[in-house]
């Protein structure tokens, strides 16, 4: 087994309930919508999504012939799969982003919605998803701001004793990290992504405008400023646009699911379908197949 980071664990977590559905986000849930739905390509064969939790925002990828939600928690990947049902179209992964069970560049899109915050080597996850990625490819990302404007006046008043202008990621609560702008982007280019496009998102990221306003209001508003992250980022939540440089191949679309993977423990290719579980023919590791949730985090014993 590789030494790979810790996993913020939402195992058995209400996330998406008490977050999204009671937890007085839909502002920013609408403004998000709003933010995918400038950057997402109008069509496209196969879409990685990662840390897709409930597949909140997955029924907005409605361009894609199929999609594979990926995350490290299969009671999340669980209630996806209720909201989304069971069908072709949608794929349930259960694996580490840094140990990514995938052939390299077969995805022609990928999203990272609210998960690179729970990144502790953040390069290093971004750099495995590029493996994964054909050139051409778009990778939409969202990251949480260091250098958002309420912790810039909160360190100028000197409520905050970490600096939002350099570069290093800060880690305010265990495994949840703020990112600054200028390093992600460093990062990315030095991966071999393009910068397209930046959006800022939830300006209005505040209780009393919250109380004051209906989310669709504010959403709309937001939608209106997202753009000037072209020229400035001082919000929470900064959606980024990269892609792959190089020329744009063809997926094969009637790839078996089968033919996805590889082993995340040697990395071998054409694994076998073995209907409870999935056989690595080189280093004979099995990986279970619970309720059509593919399990890549630990082999079987
Ligand atoms: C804040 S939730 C976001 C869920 C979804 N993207 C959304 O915006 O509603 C973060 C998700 O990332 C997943 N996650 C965290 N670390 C991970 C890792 N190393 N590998 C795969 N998934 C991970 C968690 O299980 C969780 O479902």
């Amino acid at each position: 087994m590789t030494n790979t980071p810790p996993v913020c664990n939402y195992e058995g977590s209400d996330y998406q309930q008490s977050f999204w559905e009671q937890g007085g986000h839909e502002y920013e849930d609408r403004a998000e919508a709003i933010a995918l739905k400038r950057m997402l390509p109008k069509n496209g064969k196969l879409m990685l999504e990662l840390g897709a939790g409930a597949g909140r925002n997955t029924p907005r990828y409605t361009g894609f012939e199929r999609i594979v939600l990926l995350d490290y928690s299969t009671t999340q990947l669980a209630q996806a799969q209720e909201r989304l049902g069971r069908c072709d179209k949608y794929i349930y992964v259960a694996a580490d982003i840094y140990r990514l069970p995938f052939l390299d560049r077969l995805f022609d899109s990928a999203t990272m919605i609210r998960s690179l915050h729970h990144m502790a080597d953040a390069p290093k996850a971004l750099s495995q998803i590029r493996k994964v990625l054909q050139p051409n490819a778009i990778l939409i990302l969202e990251f949480a701001n260091k250098l958002n404007l309420k912790s810039i006046l909160r360190y100028w008043l000197g409520k905050q004793d970490w600096n939002p202008f350099t570069l290093e990621p800060v880690e305010f609560v265990k495994l949840n990290f703020d990112f600054h702008p200028k390093a992600i982007r460093n990062w990315l280019g030095e991966l071999g992504f393009s910068i397209e496009k930046i959006l800022t998102v939830s300006h209005f990221r505040l209780g009393l405008l919250k109380r004051l306003f209906s989310p669709k209001l504010l959403a709309a508003l937001d939608g209106l400023f997202q753009p000037t992250g072209a020229l400035w980022q001082f919000t929470p939540s900064v959606f980024l646009k990269a892609k792959v440089k190089g020329q744009s191949q063809n997926i094969e679309t009637a790839l078996n699911v089968i033919d996805l993977f590889k082993c995340p423990e040697c990395g071998s290719g054409n694994m076998q379908d073995k209907k409870e579980h999935l056989l690595c023919p080189t280093c004979q590791a099995r990986w279970a197949v619970n309720d059509g949730i593919f399990d890549f985090r630990n082999k079987m014993k």
